[in-house]
């Protein structure tokens, strides 16, 4: 047990048997308990999005995510997992239930722990499930905490998270448009064009190829100020997508202290998921097909 892991203090009943939980609700991952059908799920999804995302996620994704050794036939453990990851930049994959209240959250990036939902969506939601479960936090977002100016911004993000939440919840709310439009769902420039890098794109076949090759979205280049602005889809895919040069230009962004923008920010509107404005970095206008006129949140 590292200095930074919960202690154990229940079993609770799950329909997958009694698991362990932990302080703030950490559970270890049942991995006996994981059926055929799950396993499977895995390597289906698994396979399915190594061959979408090549050409279309960023190297570093890539790179990172051959760099773990996560198994292709079988869910990982997270117990092996975590070998490689503390090694790379001290972060460490702890099993959840699933969402976790925001506060806590937070504070586990703060520490560079990250929650990763133990259990696996069943065969018919191989291509659509509105909770993260642990194909999405797992393929998703574990690589990038292998990368280390990421591995960082996740952190930091965490500590802003704590802040915020003390702050209130319009502070809260712009850093959570941040976290979605970059975290989940963001988009970087390489050399030879933009490629993916969120975690909710990667983990979806369908938004990894409309992201990128739909002309019905924006592609617009980063702005914080404009991101913690904007509202955002949870049940379609994105009107909006933001591409950033670097992840140095995220971390660089973000280093400022958010209170002063916050408190400008509390002044403005929010702006609608599909708006293009005057000032945007606009690399591809949206033609707008098959939008949602409300919804946005
Ligand atoms: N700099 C931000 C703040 O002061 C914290 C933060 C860092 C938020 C990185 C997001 C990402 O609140
Ligand atoms: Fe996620």
């Amino acid at each position: 047990m590292s200095a930074t892991a919960p202690r154990r203090v229940e079993n609770i009943q799950t329909d997958k048997g009694k698991v362990p939980v932990y302080a703030t609700g950490i559970i270890e991952q049942p991995w006996d308990d994981y059926g055929d059908e799950d396993h499977a799920t895995w390597a289906t999804l698994y396979a399915r999005q190594r061959e979408v995302l090549k050409g279309r996620a960023c190297d570093e994704f890539i790179a990172a995510q051959d760099a773990m050794g996560m198994t292709p036939d079988r869910i990982p453990k997270f117990a092996e997992l975590n070998e490689v990851l503390s090694k790379a930049t001290g972060w460490t994959l702890i099993g959840v239930e699933g969402l976790l209240p925001e506060l806590d959250f937070f504070d586990h990036l703060a520490n560079r722990r990250f929650p990763v939902t133990w259990w696996i969506r069943r065969p018919d939601q191989i291509d659509y499930i509105e909770e993260p479960d642990l194909f999405h936090d797992l393929f998703g977002h574990v690589p990038l905490l292998m990368i280390p100016v990421f591995a960082d911004y996740m952190e930091a993000y965490g500590r802003g998270g704590v802040k915020a939440h003390a702050i209130g919840a319009d502070a809260l709310q712009n850093l959570t448009r941040l976290y979605w439009y970059t975290v989940e769902f963001g988009l970087i420039r390489q050399k030879d064009g933009v490629r993916i890098y969120g975690s909710g794109i990667v983990s979806s076949k369908g938004e990894s190829i409309h992201c990128l090759e739909s002309d019905a979205p924006n592609r617009i280049g980063f702005d914080l100020e404009r991101i913690m602005r904007t509202r955002y889809r949870i049940d379609t895919y994105q009107k909006t997508y933001f591409v950033i040069d670097s992840f140095e230009q995220l971390m660089d962004a973000t280093r400022p202290d958010f209170t002063p923008i916050y408190e400008k920010l509390a002044q403005l509107d929010s702006i609608p998921a599909g708006t293009v404005l005057e000032t945007d970095h606009v690399f591809n206008r949206g033609t707008g097909e098959g939008w949602l006129n409300d919804g946005d949140v």
